[in-house]
């Protein structure tokens, strides 16, 4: 098979099930979002980077924030069933407004290319911001990245399709890909193989602290997603930096 490897492309069609699926507990994931953001009291408008499906968005709606919306990838945003969303990449759109919140889940700053892309992606959302107010991000660690890649399958049944997802460190270039081979059903049991990758980067925590106040973003608080306080063993990281 020769065929060319997209990201985000097919991949769509299954992401709510097996990555935002029913197993994943997205109430806390809301819950730690809307108490953060409380703590920053006033009419609260946020934009949204790298929305996806809208996962995150239709949660904070239900609790009467204002979002706008914005991801690279047309294929995800038409799986939110929204309109009114903007195919546009985050380290360069300009919406010419501030808002009170710029928010970018579920590790998606990882999918920017380099340390260049991601000092642009701190630059905008600064530019977007109203002063005083914040940016809230999550980024796999290194130390996550490492150890995923270093033995990991995942095996899904969705419909009549079966998903295999992998992932492995590109060691020339300090990367992480996930291959992504999904068995799509065809007509008389046959099944079609579609393959994509995506490929992420991640850096330590210090770096990406020196970085958030190059850009004169002041770090609030950092917390480990899953137990709290930030360890060298933490997995996934959540930052709120004040412009
Ligand atoms: C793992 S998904 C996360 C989606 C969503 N934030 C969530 O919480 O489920 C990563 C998303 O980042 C988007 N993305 C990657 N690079 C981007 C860029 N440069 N600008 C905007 N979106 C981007 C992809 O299209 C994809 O929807």
């Amino acid at each position: 098979m020769n065929q060319k490897l997209q990201t985000y492309n097919r991949f769509p069609d299954y992401y709510d099930e097996i990555i935002r699926g029913n197993w994943y507990d997205i109430d806390s994931e809301v819950l730690f979002l809307d108490e953060t953001m409380q703590k920053f009291w006033s009419w609260k408008e946020i934009l949204e980077f790298a929305c996806g499906t809208w996962t995150i968005a239709k949660e904070l709606i239900k609790k009467w924030y204002t979002v706008t919306w914005v991801d690279l990838s047309e294929q995800m945003i038409n799986k939110a069933w929204e309109w009114d969303f903007q195919v546009w990449d985050m380290t360069s759109i300009n919406l010419n407004r501030e808002f009170d919140i710029v928010l970018c889940t579920y590790n998606s700053v990882c999918h920017l290319k380099d340390l260049e892309a991601w000092k642009d992606f701190f630059q905008n959302a600064y530019k977007h911001l109203n002063k005083d107010w914040i940016l809230i991000f999550d980024i796999l660690t290194l130390f996550e990245f490492e150890n995923i890649s270093r033995d990991f399958k995942w095996f899904f049944n969705v419909r009549w399709d079966t998903l295999c997802l992998e992932m492995f460190k590109q060691w020339d270039e300090d990367i992480f890909k996930w291959l992504i081979k999904m068995f799509v059903s065809s007509w008389k049991n046959n099944f079609e193989l579609v393959e994509e990758e995506i490929r992420e980067i991640s850096f330590s925590i210090e770096k990406i602290k020196k970085e958030l106040e190059w850009v004169w973003f002041e770090i609030q608080h950092l917390e480990d997603f899953h137990f709290g306080e930030v360890t060298a063993e933490s997995e996934r990281v959540y930052f709120v930096a004040k412009k």
